[in-house]
C-alpha cells in the first residue's frame, strides 16, 4: 500500500505507542496478593501478537485526520479525563510500584502527540479483554498450550485461571470507568456479552444431533454471527470507540466500526482455516482442535455443502472413533480451504473500502497493510 511500492510496515507507525503497551497492562494488573498477580500476569509474559491494541491505535491516529464531530469540540483535557493508573492506588499499600507513571510523563517523550493518552489506554483495555476471553477460553477448550507455553488452566488449574480472567475483566471495567465516556464504556461492556453469546452459540452448537442435520444457508449465517460475537465485536466496538474518543464525526465513526467488523470477521476464518492447515508446532496451541472439540468451522461447513454425507458427522459430533479423522480428509478434499481462504479475502477487501475515504496517512496504509496480514499470516 505504499506510495513507493515498498511493503508498510503497520507496526512502525505506533511502535513508540506499543512498546509501552504490555508494561502498561502490567501495572493495571498488579495485585497485593502474590500468586493472583502472578496467574493475572502470566499471558501477558509470551509475547501475543497484540493485533486488536495495534488495530486500536493506528484506527486512532488515521482517524485523527478525519472531520470532527460538530456535536463536541471539547479537547479531552477540557472534560477532565483521568489516564492516570491511579485505580491501582487502592493497591498502592501492598503495591507500591503500580501507581507512580502517568501517561503525562511518557507523552513528553514522545514526538507523536495526535493519540490521546484516552485511546492508548482504550487500546490496553482491548487486549485486557481479550486476554481475559483467553483465560476463560483455554478453561472451557481444556486447552493445553497457548502462546507456545503451558495454558494457565494447566499451569494454575481451572479455578485460578476463571478468577485470574474475571480479574482481568474488573480492571479492565476500572480502566475503561476512568475514561469517562459513557458512549464508549457501553460499546466495551457490550463486547463482553457478546463474548459470551458467541461462546454460547458455539456450545450450544456441539450439543449432539442425532438426526444427521441438512446443509442450510443459515448454516453459515449462523456461522457468522457467532463469529462476529466470539472475534469481530471486539475489534469493531474498539475500533468504533478510539474514533468517538478522538471526537471524529458520524461518518468517520461508522466508517471505523466497518472496517473492523469486516477485518474481524476475515481474521476469525483465517484463524479457522489454519487449525485445518498448520501444525500445532507452527500455532504455539494445539492445531486441528475445532473437529475435536466438536466444532464446525467454515472449512467443514463448506465441504458439507458439497458432501451431504459430513452431515451425519457433524450431528454426533465427530464423537465416533475415526470421525475426526475421516471429517479433516473430507475437508481437505473439498474446495473448503479455499472457500474459506476466499470469504475471508473478501472481507478484508471490504475492510479496506470502508475506509476509503480516509485522509492519506500512514497510519490508514498502516491499516490496509493489517488487512493484507490477515489474511496472509501463517499463524
Ligand atoms: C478464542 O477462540 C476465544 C474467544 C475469541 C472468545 C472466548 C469467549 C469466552 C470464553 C466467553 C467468556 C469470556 C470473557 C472474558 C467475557 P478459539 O477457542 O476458537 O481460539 P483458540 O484457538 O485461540 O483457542
Ligand atoms: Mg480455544
Ligand atoms: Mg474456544
Amino acid at each position: 500500500a505504499a506510495k513507493d511500492g515498498m511493503a508498510i510496515d503497520p507496526l512502525r507507525t505506533v511502535a513508540k505507542e506499543m512498546k509501552f503497551l504490555t508494561g502498561n497492562i502490567r501495572k493495571l494488573l498488579g495485585s497485593g496478593h502474590p500468586a493472583l498477580d502472578r496467574v493475572a500476569k502470566y499471558y501477558t509474559q509470551a509475547e501475543g501478537k497484540h493485533v486488536r491494541p495495534l488495530i486500536v491505535l493506528l484506527m486512532s491516529r488515521a482517524t485523527h485526520l478525519c472531520p470532527k464531530s460538530p456535536l463536541d469540540a471539547a479537547p479531552e483535557t477540557a472534560r477532565g479525563i483521568d489516564t492516570s493508573i491511579s485505580p491501582l492506588k487502592i493497591l498502592s499499600d501492598v503495591n507500591p510500584m503500580s501507581n507512580t507513571t502517568s501517561y503525562e510523563s511518557e507523552l513528553a517523550e514522545s514526538a507523536n502527540l495526535d493519540i490521546l493518552p484516552s485511546q492508548r489506554r482504550l487500546a490496553e483495555i482491548t487486549e485486557l479483554i481479550h486476554t481475559a476471553s483467553l483465560l476463560h477460553d483455554d478453561v472451557i477448550d481444556h486447552s493445553v498450550s497457548r502462546r507456545g507455553a503451558p495454558s494457565a488452566n494447566l499451569e494454575f488449574g481451572n479455578k485460578m485461571a476463571v478468577l485470574a480472567g474475571d480479574f482481568l475483566l474488573g480492571r479492565a471495567s476500572v480502566a475503561l470507568a476512568r475514561l469517562r465516556n459513557a458512549e464508549v464504556v457501553e460499546l466495551l461492556a457490550t463486547v463482553i456479552a457478546n463474548l459470551v453469546e458467541g461462546e454460547f452459540m458455539q456450545l450450544k452448537n456441539t450439543e449432539r444431533d442425532e438426526r444427521s442435520p441438512k446443509w442450510s444457508e443459515e448454516t453459515l449465517s449462523y456461522y457468522l454471527q457467532k463469529t462476529y460475537l466470539k472475534t469481530a465485536s471486539l475489534i469493531s466496538k474498539s475500533c468504533r470507540a478510539s474514533a468517538l474518543l478522538g471526537n471524529a464525526d458520524q461518518h468517520t465513526v461508522e466508517a471505523a466500526y466497518s472496517y473492523g467488523r469486516n477485518l474481524g470477521l476475515a481474521f476469525q476464518l483465517v484463524d479457522d482455516m489454519l487449525d485445518y492447515t498448520r501444525s500445532g508446532k507452527d500455532l504455539g496451541k494445539p492445531s486441528g482442535a475445532d473437529l475435536e472439540l466438536g466444532l464446525a468451522t467454515a472449512p467443514l461447513l463448506f465441504a458439507w455443502k458439497q458432501m451431504p454425507e459430513l452431515g451425519a458427522l457433524v450431528g454426533r459430533k465427530f464423537a465416533q472413533e475415526g470421525d475426526v479423522e475421516r471429517a479433516r480428509q473430507l475437508v481437505l478434499q473439498s474446495d473448503g480451504i479455499e472457500q474459506t481462504r476466499a470469504l475471508a479475502y473478501d472481507y478484508s477487501e471490504k475492510a479496506i473500502a470502508a475506509i476509503a475515504d480516509f485522509p492519506d496517512s500512514e497510519a490508514k496504509d498502516g491499516l490496509i497493510e493489517m488487512a493484507h496480514k490477515t489474511i496472509q499470516r501463517q499463524k
